[in-house]
């Protein structure tokens, strides 16, 4: 049996939604809260069980990479502070079993693009996609909840969501076949269909274990739509070959890619975070009484 131990990370985007907070730094870079977007991404591949971590990075990729590195300087002036607690937490962003590996994508010419980058780190083994811009909150995390599918099922399980019909232009979307509740056989993929062409309502989010066989058809395949090359248009070509399985997962997604999710997310997050939740929530309260009086 296969186990989901990488999870690679495409990073390499630019972020036009996001201009001018993207310019010189990655979107995956914006904190929700206080904690950046990526690092909610590598926790949730770790608790996965994810131990290989694999940046897909483009001209900003200093940030990152900065992030999962050791910080010297600033160990040692927490330390001499005696802040003990902040210390460990900056200690930790990494676990000690895990390792990160930085591939460089030289041109942001598609996310299928990024995938395929990762192929000689990859090898032959199934692994994980996860675009950090979608902050998915969910217990069990999603990604737990995909590994402990593909266990069950060794093939490739894409994260899916149903979508109002006249956003499918925005995602890839399936033609589904039920199996089980929430869990589906992808019988065919589009990328960004106009709501009267979209095979269902059901939308792939940013999470997805892939067979190795994927980077096949992902080297083989054009420009798709928006001109890029497109990782739907490879998983599709895969569907020829193998089953692959959908799965509406439990919990609720943040589209961070968009100032609107972005802004939900970090209402949602500072509502519950142990420092400030209970002022921010005093706060948004005042806000809302202060709208309908
Ligand atoms: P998006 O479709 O959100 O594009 O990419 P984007 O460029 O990041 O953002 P906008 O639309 O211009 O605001 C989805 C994911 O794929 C990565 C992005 O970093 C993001 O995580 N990506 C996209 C790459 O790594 N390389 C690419 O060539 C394209």
């Amino acid at each position: 049996m296969q186990k989901v131990t990488t999870a690679v990370f495409p990073v390499a985007g630019l972020g036009t939604r996001f201009l001018p907070a993207t310019k010189a730094s990655p979107k995956e870079m914006l904190p929700v809260v206080d904690k950046p977007l990526i690092q909610y991404a590598v926790e949730e591949a770790v608790q996965a069980g994810c131990t290989q971590m694999v940046f897909i990075t483009g001209k900003s990729k200093r940030a990152i990479e900065d992030h999962f590195d050791k910080a010297p300087e600033l160990e040692a002036e927490l330390e001499q502070r005696g802040k003990t607690a902040l210390l460990e937490m900056v200690r930790e962003i990494v676990p000690k079993n895990v390792s990160c590996i930085y591939v460089r994508q030289p041109e942001a010419l598609g996310l299928g693009h990024a995938v395929l980058m990762a192929k000689p780190v990859v090898g032959d083994a199934p692994f994980a996609v996860i675009l950090a811009d979608d902050l998915i909150d969910a217990d069990p995390p999603c990604l737990t909840q995909m590994v402990e599918l593909h266990a069950a099922r060794q093939c490739s399980v894409l994260a899916v969501q149903q979508v109002p019909r006249e956003e499918t232009s925005k995602y890839g979307v399936i033609r589904n076949e039920p199996l089980e509740p929430r869990l589906h056989r992808i019988a065919a993929m589009v990328e960004k269909p106009r709501p009267a062409d979209a095979p269902s309502n059901l939308a792939v989010v940013g999470r997805y274990i892939l067979t190795a066989r994927v980077f096949h058809h992902l080297e083989r395949i054009g420009k798709g739509s928006g001109g890029e090359i497109q990782l739907t248009d490879g998983i599709a070509q895969l569907l020829n070959e193998e089953t692959a399985l959908a799965w509406e997962f439990h919990g609720t997604r943040y589209d961070c890619g968009s100032k609107l999710g972005y802004l939900m997310a970090n209402y949602v997050f500072g509502m519950r975070h142990p420092e400030v939740g209970a002022e921010f929530a005093a706060f948004a309260t005042g806000m809302a009484r202060g709208k309908a009086g």
